[in-house]
């Protein structure tokens, strides 16, 4: 197997390992047979995710009670742990049955050093007929079938502490561009003793999101995806503009921001010491997952002021690493995320809707009912940098070394700087 792709996404001390053919190692390459275990690695650990996992695997015991399941966590909020376990097992030969993974272009150095499966005979023709073909899409990056997707969540809201923002005579109903977004954070500040705006600086992809966020809400998405597509200089005058924008923001963060995760920061909107959050609607399955604290009486969300008829996806999907220990029970798996079985169990706890379009709508409640239907009436759905999809592994973590320094200094000269050069 050629491992070049994941050498240079940050493995360059092992470029030179080679490996067999794929079908070497523990396993015999998908053909059947091997270990009873399915060792799964996610980053499912926190409030709301850990639920949804296990409300996955409820469902997958109950129709493959003979498979032994192996949860084995790398946690840490966007993958910001996994990558890196992963991609050492994979370059040792090592992989687990499964692993997490956003489709889209996250996939690239995995498909371009052949190390997945080619998962077609899992997508049988029930699947074929029942995804949403950009959801389809988004798994064959290379135009072969490498990944099992199970969720769309989105990432451009903005959630609040309902008695908060009434305590602050803030109408969210007003919410409608950055502008309002900047006046409700003041008045917040200025009426009430919650954090007007709950962030984490603890990693860079929270600022990073905020930030791509913020761009589409002041520029649209055609010019993200411009952006994306690598176009930096032809933009410099919006993302130096979205880069001040959030530098003005962090003085409403709370002032531990710098050593809590991104679902602490969650929590303050649960205990009324925070009145906003940017998050993808994962903060909303932590708020089912907390007791009384109830949609639309408690917290509430709109779109990210700005981005009214944007639905900017962020999917996860599970592939079939080669040298796969568990090929039998792998392929099971797979086979089951794939199912709106499984798409019926995961989704509600999780806070996304479904990639199938046939999943019962009866037991998504008032919250992801709205989100359904906003995706459905939606104008576009790009996808996130800061959660892998639009654009690769290298681009995305010299992103993130950007956005690592802009937390601590909230310089846009230099901020920009580390932008023009990730492409
Ligand atoms: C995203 C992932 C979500 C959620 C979030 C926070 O990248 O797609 O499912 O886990 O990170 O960790």
């Amino acid at each position: 197997m050629k491992l070049a792709g994941l050498a240079s996404a940050g493995m360059a001390g092992l470029a030179g390992c080679t490996g067999g053919d794929g079908n070497g190692g523990g396993g015999d390459g998908g053909n059947g047979g091997g270990s009873n275990q399915l060792e799964i690695v996610h980053w499912w650990t926190a409030g709301g995710e850990k639920e949804a996992l296990d409300a996955l695997l409820e469902g997958f015991q109950q129709r493959h009670g003979d498979v032994e399941i192996n949860n084995n966590p790398a946690p840490g909020g966007a993958g910001s742990a996994l990558d890196t376990v992963i991609k050492n097992r994979v370059l040792n030969e090592n992989p687990p049955s499964t692993f997490q993974i956003w489709p889209g272009k996250a996939l690239a150095p995995y498909t371009s050093s052949d190390v997945l499966e080619d998962v077609s005979d899992v997508w049988n023709d029930d699947m074929r007929n029942a995804y949403r073909e950009s959801v389809q899409n988004a798994a064959q990056p290379a135009g072969t079938l490498v990944s099992v997707p199970i969720n769309i969540h989105r990432l451009n809201n903005v959630f609040y502490n309902v008695s908060v923002l009434e305590q602050a005579g803030v109408d969210p109903s007003g919410l409608n561009d950055p502008q309002a977004m900047a006046d409700a954070l003041d008045a917040v500040a200025t009426e009430t003793d919650a954090a007007p705006l709950a962030h984490s600086t603890q990693d860079p992809w929270p600022t990073l999101q905020l930030w791509e966020t913020e761009f589409i809400a002041r520029n649209g998405v055609g010019a993200f995806d411009d952006f994306a597509a690598g176009n930096v200089q032809q933009h410099e005058g919006a993302i130096r503009e979205s880069l001040q924008a959030v530098a003005g923001y962090r003085e409403y963060f709370n002032g531990d921001a710098g050593s809590i995760s991104w679902d602490q920061a969650n929590t303050k909107i649960v205990e009324g010491d925070a009145a906003f959050i940017h998050q993808g609607d994962w903060a909303a399955g932590q708020y089912e997952a907390s007791e009384g604290f109830e949609f639309e009486s408690d917290w509430n969300y709109a779109p990210y002021p700005g981005t009214d008829g944007v639905y900017s996806m962020v999917m996860d999907s599970f592939v079939f690493p080669k040298n796969n220990p568990s090929p039998d029970a792998t392929r099971k798996f797979l086979s089951y995320c794939g199912t709106a079985d499984a798409q019926r169990r995961f989704n509600p706890v999780k806070g996304s809707i479904p990639p199938r379009t046939d999943v019962s709508g009866e037991e998504f409640g008032p919250f992801l009912t709205r989100q359904i239907e906003q995706f459905k009436a939606s104008d576009s759905q790009p996808l996130t940098i800061a959660h892998g999809s639009a654009v690769t592994p290298e681009v995305k973590s010299n992103m993130e070394e950007a956005f690592a320094g802009f937390n601590e200094n909230w310089n846009v000269d230099r901020a920009y700087e580390g932008i023009n050069s990730a492409f």
